[in-house]
């Protein structure tokens, strides 16, 4: 059968969705990225905020009437269907299958059972244990995501994903070495690890924590690049900052979410570091990284916030001035301690006013940043050919910020040297660069 899948959320879906992706091919079903043609039609959901809920939600509604007489399934799976479960049955009656994060690897089953019995499954239960993952993707990618810890125990007031995804867990170091090998071997050049605080990783098994983990990744031949993401303040050791000294294979990027300059907000997040905290690790690690990129997420109008804890954001974002940032107006969500214990009291014309602010203060710093890389010289790794613009390449700087190069060499898969022409609003433009390199180079203090 064909199937299709549709994903909302963060990257920990995107990789939920490879997953699945993975473990429907090697059962004999074929991929096809048009709903249309789907015998299987997927909806893997994201419940950490209102709006991708929502849209998601307004997806599952046009598939389920698309859904021609019994002919095709229509699956939700993630943390939003495990949040809803048997409400989205009440909604969607002619829905087939409901199943959660931790459902994944017995998807096929779940499948045999809706075909052969012709009726709704819901399955949206807390195993207890965590879904290992044995299946690789074999696609023809340059990068690939890793993950190294699920679920999360930090309990942040206005998060849900702890509820959702369970305890953490650290996959242990073996599994996690032997994955990226395999992945190399397949021509991966570039990995991201990822998990809802990756800095906490701790497999006590081989007495390994996230640093050491790195360490072992960065022996890795072929690999040449290391990304990870989301690491949590609170937990950035001086050993992770100092990590960035001696491993040049760690791109020159970190993405710490702050959410909020004002440590009154913070204390009822519940974070567990000060603004002044935050604002000490990111001296260091511009200390050890001089252009290091660091980027972050900021929730505005969370319970409570007055104009000054808004203006306390602002006036961190100017201290910082981060390479870019991802803002989001505060919605209250099912089961977490701000839904359960604080008014949701900021007007939401106060949120979309404050959230407008802030958004175009980041921007403009993010701008600046991009203009001051016009005419420099920098390392890439080709991702892919752009299917939007024919000739182009799209490459991305260790930094992480995307680089379109026009070329008719054959370049995916390698690390070239570009010198950027122009900086656009939310990407560069760049031209091979075969003159001698002036700037930084790998191992230097100064990566960009
Ligand atoms: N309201 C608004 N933003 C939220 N985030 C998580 N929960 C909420 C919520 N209830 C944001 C945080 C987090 C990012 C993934 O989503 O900024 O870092
Ligand atoms: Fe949510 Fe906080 Fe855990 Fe991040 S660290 S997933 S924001 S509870």
């Amino acid at each position: 059968m064909n199937f299709y899948i549709e994903t909302y959320g963060c990257q920990m879906n995107e990789r939920d969705s490879e997953e699945i992706n993975a473990l429907l091919r090697m059962e004999g079903h074929f991929e096809t990225n048009s709903s249309r043609n789907a015998d299987i039609i997927i909806i893997n959901t994201c419940s950490v905020r209102e709006k991708p809920s929502q849209k998601a939600l307004s997806a599952v509604g046009r598939y389920i009437k698309s859904k021609n007489q019994g002919k095709k399934i229509v699956a939700i799976c993630g943390c939003f269907a495990k949040q809803e479960g048997e409400r989205l049955k009440e909604r969607f009656p002619n829905i087939d299958l409901i199943f959660g994060p931790q459902q994944i690897k017995d998807l096929p089953i779940l499948l045999n059972q809706v075909l052969k019995e012709r009726r709704s499954i819901i399955d949206t239960s807390d195993t207890g244990y965590v879904n290992e993952e044995k299946f690789l993707i074999d696609k023809d990618s340059v990068t690939a995501f890793v993950n190294i810890t699920k679920g999360c125990d930090n309990f942040c007031s206005f998060c849900i994903v702890p509820y959702l995804r369970g305890r953490e867990f650290s996959r242990p170091k073996t599994v996690i070495l032997e994955e990226i090998k395999k992945r190399v071997e397949n021509g991966v050049k570039e990995i991201t690890i990822l998990g809802q605080n990756v800095n906490s990783y701790y497999d006590k098994h081989s007495n390994t924590d996230f640093v050491d983990l790195l360490e072992d990744i960065h022996s890795i031949e072929g690999l040449e690049r290391i990304r990870f993401t989301t690491s949590h303040p609170k937990d950035v050791s001086n050993k992770l900052i100092m990590a960035f000294s001696y491993l040049p294979k760690l791109c020159n990027h970190i993405h710490l979410p702050v959410q909020s300059g004002s440590d009154r907000i913070l204390s009822l997040m519940n974070r567990k570091y000060s603004r002044q905290h935050y604002i000490e690790i990111t001296k260091k690690l511009r200390d050890i990284r001089k252009n290091i990129s660091i980027t972050t997420d900021i929730i505005v109008g969370f319970p409570t916030e007055t104009d000054q804890d808004f203006e306390d954001t602002l006036s961190l974002v100017e201290e910082v001035k981060f390479d870019t940032a991802f803002s989001f107006k505060y919605s209250p969500r099912p089961m977490t301690i701000a839904y359960r214990k604080l008014r949701d009291d900021v007007p939401p014309k106060t949120k979309e006013i404050r959230l407008k602010i802030l958004q175009g203060r980041i921007e403009e710093i993010a701008q600046e940043k991009n203009r001051n890389l016009e005419g420099k010289v920098l390392d890439v790794l080709v991702e892919e050919k752009s299917e939007k613009f024919q000739g182009q390449y799209i490459s991305r700087t260790s930094c992480n910020r995307v680089v379109n190069i026009i070329s008719n060499e054959e370049l995916k898969g390698k690390i070239v040297k570009v010198k950027i022409t122009k900086a656009l609003k939310h990407s560069l433009l760049g031209e091979l660069w075969k003159g001698e390199h002036h700037e930084e180079s790998r191992s230097s203090r100064n990566i960009a």
